[in-house]
């Protein structure tokens, strides 16, 4: 009895982190945060404009650098994958600065560019999550043409394939005012959201961003709002009326 008690007293409180995933992956390390509720927000926006629409692609991106598309193009594809009956596939087509597997601690490997340069099947490249539901390909080796690679029609037939597995597709992208790869991706989508970070790249930048993916023929169908100087959930998520009509 008494060894017990002693046993009781001088068992150390353990804390298991994870320090694979980044620490800015919210969904994964407090998903009872408030950012957390965030993305739970912007999810349910997301699954109500798709409702009845079948598997959708999305493309996340932004003006410029630095924004958090790809911290929330992860957190909010766990937060999608968390949803019943989904089925999630993220996909880094930021083939310029890609973050993807190194904030969900997957390591390297082949990916995106492989793939549609033939080099592997989608087979080889579709990587399993510690997320259920959640799968990612990588952007693969950098290729010497991004925006042309992206412009291929393999593009169009590779987001087909994923429809048949996959209930959502999630892109992540470079900025949009620098490169054209984004806007290039964007219009095969079904459509893009841009990040705008409040703080730093402002409305002006968003804005120049939104008149370069419409130009292109992309369907910008809503705006995720990262530092946002609110406490009110749903100011992070903010659509057109008319989005998805
Ligand atoms: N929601 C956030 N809150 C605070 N800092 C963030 C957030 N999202 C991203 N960051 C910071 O900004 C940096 C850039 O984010 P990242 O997602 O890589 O941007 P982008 O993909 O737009 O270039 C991250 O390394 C992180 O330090
Ligand atoms: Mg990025």
């Amino acid at each position: 009895m008494a060894e017990d008690q002693d046993t009781e007293d001088t068992t150390p409180l353990v804390v298991i982190t994870d320090t694979a995933v980044d620490p800015h992956i919210v969904m994964h390390h407090e998903p009872r945060a408030l950012q957390a509720e965030q993305y739970r927000a912007f999810r349910t926006n997301l699954l109500a404009m798709g409702r009845n629409k079948g598997s959708r692609s999305v493309v996340l991106t932004s003006g410029v650098k630095g924004d958090g598309k790809s911290v929330s193009a992860v957190n909010i594809a766990i937060c999608l994958a968390e949803a019943p009956g989904t089925r999630v596939c993220l996909v880094d087509a930021d083939f310029r600065a890609p973050r993807v597997a190194e904030l969900l601690g997957l390591g390297g490997g082949k990916g995106l560019s492989e793939l549609l340069l033939e080099e592997a099947t989608l087979a080889d490249v579709l990587v399993e999550t510690r997320v259920q539901n959640l799968y990612v390909i990588r952007s693969g080796r950098p290729p010497r043409n991004p925006s042309e690679l992206l412009a291929s029609e393999r593009v169009k037939n590779l987001l087909d394939s994923l429809k048949q597995q996959f209930t959502h597709i999630l892109c992540d992208t470079p900025p949009v005012n620098p490169f054209t790869d984004a806007a290039v991706l964007g219009a095969r989508a079904d459509g893009v959201v841009l990040v705008v970070r409040m703080n730093a790249t402002g409305r002006e930048q968003a804005e120049r961003a939104r008149h370069v993916l419409e130009r292109a023929g992309a369907h910008v169908i809503g705006a995720f709002l990262t530092d946002a100087s609110t406490q009110d959930p749903d100011a992070v998520a903010e659509y057109e009326d008319d989005a998805d009509e």
